[in-house]
C-alpha cells in the first residue's frame, strides 16, 4: 500500500513539473527581459473566431518575445495589414512608438505572407529617454513610482528591434526607416519622404505624443488605411487627445474596439 502510495505521490510530483526524487527537476523557462513581455502569446483558450486567426497566431510567434501589447491586437493589426494589402489602399506602414518592435513586426509579416510588393515600414522612436507624461495626462500617470504605468524600459530596445525585423523576419533592411529621436524633432522631416501611408499605429502614451503624431501622420494616411490607436482606453492623456484630435477633424468614422484599451478606424468610413 505504502508503495502504492509513493508511487503516485511521484507520478504527481512530476504531473506539478516538481522533483520527483528520482529525475532532474525541469529547468525554470527565463523572461527575455524584466519587462511583462509574453502578453501577447497564444494560448488555445484565447481563440477568438477572428478571421484569418491561425496564420496570425503563426506570426505572433515569431514577435511576442518583442512586445508588450496584446494577443487580440496583434491579431487585429495582422488583419488589418491583410486588409490594405487585399484592398490595394496605397502607402507606407508606420508605427510611432515602436520599443522592441514587436508591433512593426506583424506588420511587416503580414506585408510579407500578404502582399505582392514590400512596402516601406517608418518606425518613429527615440529608443532612448522620452519625455514624462503632463498635467493633461491625469494624476494616475503624474507619479511614474506611484503610478500604475510605468514608461518602457528602452534598454537595448533598437538592437532588438532590429533583430527582430532584419534578422528573425528578414525583411529587406533597404524598405526599413528607424527614424531616431524625439517625434517632435524626427516627424516634420520625414513627411516630404511619406507619401502616403496605409497604416499608421500609434503607440505612445501621452496626450501631447499621441496628438503630435496624429496631427502630423494623419493626413498622410490614404482612404481605406487603418488608423490604430494602442492607448484610448488604457491612457487617459492619450484618450483625451484621440478625442480632440477627431472631432477638430470631424472624422466620422466608427472607433472600433479591439480590446480595454486598443481602437482602430478606417479612414474614409462615414464619409469622413
Ligand atoms: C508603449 S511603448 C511602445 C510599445 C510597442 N509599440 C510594442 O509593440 O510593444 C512606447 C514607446 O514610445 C516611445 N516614445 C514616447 N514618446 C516619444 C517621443 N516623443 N518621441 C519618440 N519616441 C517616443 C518610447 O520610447 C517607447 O519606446
Amino acid at each position: 500500500m505504502s508503495h502504492l502510495l509513493s508511487a503516485v505521490k511521484r507520478r504527481l510530483a512530476r504531473a506539478l513539473g516538481g522533483h520527483d526524487g528520482r529525475s532532474q527537476a525541469p529547468a525554470v523557462p527565463q523572461a527575455p527581459t524584466a519587462f511583462p513581455l509574453g502578453c501577447a502569446r497564444y494560448f488555445p483558450q484565447f481563440r477568438r473566431g477572428y478571421d484569418h486567426e491561425a496564420e496570425a497566431v503563426a506570426d505572433i510567434k515569431v514577435v511576442e518575445p518583442y512586445t508588450m501589447t496584446k494577443y487580440d491586437r496583434c491579431v487585429v493589426l495582422h488583419n488589418l495589414v491583410r486588409h490594405v494589402e487585399r484592398k490595394g489602399i496605397a502607402g507606407d506602414l508606420a508605427e510611432c512608438g515602436v520599443w522592441r518592435g514587436g508591433s512593426a513586426g506583424i506588420m511587416a509579416l503580414a506585408n510579407l505572407r500578404y502582399g505582392a510588393t514590400r512596402r516601406r515600414i517608418h518606425l518613429f522612436d527615440t529608443w532612448g529617454d522620452w519625455p514624462d507624461p503632463t498635467q493633461n495626462d491625469g494624476n494616475r500617470f503624474r507619479d511614474l513610482q506611484a503610478g500604475s504605468l510605468r514608461k518602457a524600459d528602452n534598454r537595448g530596445a533598437l538592437d532588438a528591434c532590429r533583430e527582430l525585423l532584419e534578422r528573425l523576419i528578414a525583411y529587406p533592411t533597404h524598405f526599413l526607416t528607424y527614424h531616431r529621436g524625439l517625434f517632435q524633432e524626427t516627424v516634420p522631416p520625414a513627411l516630404e519622404n511619406i507619401r502616403a501611408l496605409a497604416v499608421l499605429r500609434v503607440d505612445c502614451d501621452w496626450y501631447e505624443q499621441v496628438l503630435f503624431c496624429l496631427e502630423h501622420l494623419y493626413p498622410k494616411l490614404s482612404n481605406g488605411g487603418a488608423l490604430v490607436l494602442d492607448d484610448y482606453g488604457y491612457c487617459d492623456g492619450a484618450r483625451a487627445a484621440i478625442d480632440e484630435f477627431l472631432s477638430r477633424q470631424r472624422v466620422r468614422s466608427f472607433l472600433h474596439h479591439v480590446d480595454y484599451s486598443c481602437r482602430y478606424l478606417i479612414k474614409g468610413e462615414g464619409g469622413s
